[in-house]
């Protein structure tokens, strides 16, 4: 037996019993005639204690030999500390060691495993199974654990069946590239791997199985960001027979069962924000609503003067930023060169000053009156000691720049609290995005969306007016889950298809399969997909999925652990027909 309890059980009440302990060794502290060890596993730490005069010799020189890492096992009394520790959950007791045995020996850690360590990322990449020993990683492992049993339990509670779809597919378009698979028995074709289960969950809908839920890795190569893997997890749900109020009921149960379970939050019935709205008063479709802030657009109140930058804008939009009246000139200007970022890409910022004594003071004084300031003041609801911070330009453009400015200043003004949750779900999303580069339109969500009742006819004339049944569930600023109601018939299907620039050849090829299964009685359906790596982290009070993962990419795509991707050798190309014949 390798253990008689964990590193992390005993107390005082087990004073006076023999014990076998195994773990690492976190450290040692060597007096001579007095040698003590932590010895660390999952569950805690215990001080080990060898002392001249009680332990056997040989066993002291054993113990001096420990090095950090070591994996040992001991036998020993449970003894009453002299100096006891109230930081430590063990720290009433350690143990006198009789015997140790070295389990295995480990070379000197490449950082310290400890709960800050002076690794940096890179290196803690390289050795994650090192990482993982500190207490901050493996407690991200373990409560993302409970987050996915206590959906799990959920789901399965409300009759939600966990069915498994294939990874070796065809592609489902979800707006992102493929990352594909040769096949060796089928030359010069490849499967892809799910950007989700989309489709599949689909046809499981119209195989009659009513209920689905999946937790499941979904892959995309896209660019990488803090809350983007290029593979990551989805809790992915399909219903029968449902409207969008059935999901959204469904799916705020699940979010508001996890915040209780999880973080002992109550939350009440999750506000409805229409895209639209959502755009107009935070310039973005994922808006954090802890904190106010929301946009004022100037407009009316700021180009009937002769100030031609915003005279010749499209829009002109304020935020009121508590308390920032504050703020010296320098750091005005060093906001003014933060928004001129070409990461953020505004051409510069209009301020004005909200003073305590009601008046006001802006950057633009010599074009706006103390009246037309006060109308700025009402209009982004600024108070004495705010600052209203003005951007213009082009319309979706210059939101995006006063949302990114928006969201900074929260930051930096600690307005995002990691403890408190605001879910909200932002619905009625256009059913297309056009893509200003090549001027076509494609699927804002994807294209088995089906458009809001009666619009399929805008499709022709103002294909970018069309409202989808689509939604999308934020968590303080993330997206944490998104779906839609489906199209279920095959007709339909085909003419969205058709706007979105597939020939009848393409469609049929592509999803043929998923257009004839329509034709066999497919019931109304929809459903969503939640990010569980985003959940995770949010519900854990951070933001970044990969410290929620346990062998994450790095920015670049790469594994640094086990160093992939990595080239082939020739023969495995050529058996996969992907070795380039150099004669050609
Ligand atoms: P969608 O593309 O919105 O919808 O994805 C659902 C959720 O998955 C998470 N997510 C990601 N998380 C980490 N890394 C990524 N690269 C990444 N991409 C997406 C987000 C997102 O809200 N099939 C549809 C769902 C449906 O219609 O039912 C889908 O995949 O939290």
């Amino acid at each position: 037996m390798y253990r008689t309890h964990t590193n992390g059980q005993l107390r005082a009440q087990h004073i006076g019993q023999e014990v076998t302990l195994s773990g690492w060794v976190q450290k040692t502290r060597d007096k001579g005639f007095m040698v003590w060890v932590d010895l660390r596993d999952r569950y805690g730490v215990t001080q080990l204690i060898f002392d001249a005069q009680r332990t056997q010799k040989n066993m002291m020189q054993q113990a001096q030999k420990l090095g950090r890492e070591f994996v040992i096992q001991v036998s020993g009394k449970v003894i009453e500390r002299e100096s006891k520790n109230p930081n430590m959950p063990t720290g009433d007791i350690e143990i006198l060691v009789s015997k140790v045995t070295i389990l295995n020996a480990s070379l000197t850690p490449p950082f310290t495993i400890e709960d800050t360590t002076d690794g940096g990322e890179d290196l803690r990449m390289k050795y994650r199974y090192l990482d993982i020993r500190r207490n901050p990683v493996r407690n991200n492992l373990i409560f993302r654990h409970k987050v996915s049993m206590a959906v799990r339990n959920y789901l399965s509670e409300q009759g939600f069946v966990d069915v498994e779809t294939p990874y070796l597919i065809k592609s489902t378009p979800e707006g992102a590239r493929d990352f594909v698979v040769p096949s060796r028995m089928n030359q010069g074709q490849f499967y892809a791997l799910p950007q989700s289960p989309q489709t599949f969950k689909q046809l499981l809908m119209v195989g009659g199985l009513d209920k689905y839920f999946q937790i499941v890795k979904c892959f995309r190569d896209e660019d990488l960001r803090a809350d983007r893997q290029p593979e990551f997890t989805q809790i992915d749900c399909e219903m029968a027979f449902v409207e969008q109020e059935d999901i959204l009921n469904t799916f705020e149960g699940l979010t508001r069962h996890l915040l209780k379970e999880i973080n002992g939050v109550e939350v009440g019935a999750f506000p409805r924000m229409q895209y639209d709205d959502a755009m107009r008063l935070y310039g973005n479709d994922k808006p954090d609503i802890r904190f106010g802030m929301e946009f004022g657009e100037l407009n009316q109140v700021a180009k009937h003067k002769e100030f031609k930058v915003f005279n010749s804008a499209e829009l002109v939009v304020g935020i009121a930023i508590p308390g920032a009246n504050s703020f010296t000139r320098k750091e005005i200007d060093k906001l003014i060169d933060w928004v001129k970022r070409p990461q953020i890409g505004a051409l510069g910022m209009v301020y004005c000053r909200c003073n305590e004594d009601g008046s006001f003071k802006s950057s633009v004084d010599k074009f706006y009156d103390q009246e037309d300031l006060a109308k700025w003041a009402e209009t982004t609801g600024a108070k004495p000691g705010d600052l209203i911070c003005v951007l213009s330009g082009q319309t979706n453009k210059v939101r995006a720049q006063l949302s990114a400015l928006r969201m900074e200043l929260a930051e930096r003004l600690s307005l995002r609290k990691p403890d408190e949750f605001a879910p909200l779900w932002v619905v009625d999303f256009p059913l297309l995005e056009l893509d200003e580069e090549t001027g076509n339109y494609h699927a804002m969500h994807h294209p088995f969306t089906s458009p809001k009742p009666g619009q399929m006819a805008l499709l022709d004339t103002h294909p970018g007016e069309v409202k989808a049944n689509a939604y999308d569930l934020v968590l303080n600023g993330n997206e944490i889950g998104g779906g839609s109601i489906r199209i279920c018939d095959k007709q339909t299907q085909a003419i969205m298809l058709k706007h979105l620039g597939f020939s009848e050849q393409e469609a049929k090829e592509q999803f043929g399969f998923l257009m004839d299964a329509f034709e066999y009685g497919a019931p109304p359906h929809g459903g969503i997909a939640f990010g569980l790596d985003r959940l995770v982290a949010i519900l854990g009070g951070q933001e970044t999925i990969r410290d929620f993962i346990a062998f994450p990419k790095n920015n670049s795509g790469r594994d640094v652990m086990i160093d992939a991707p990595a080239p082939l050798d020739d023969p495995q190309l050529t058996e996969l027909h992907l070795k380039l014949d150099i004669q050609e």
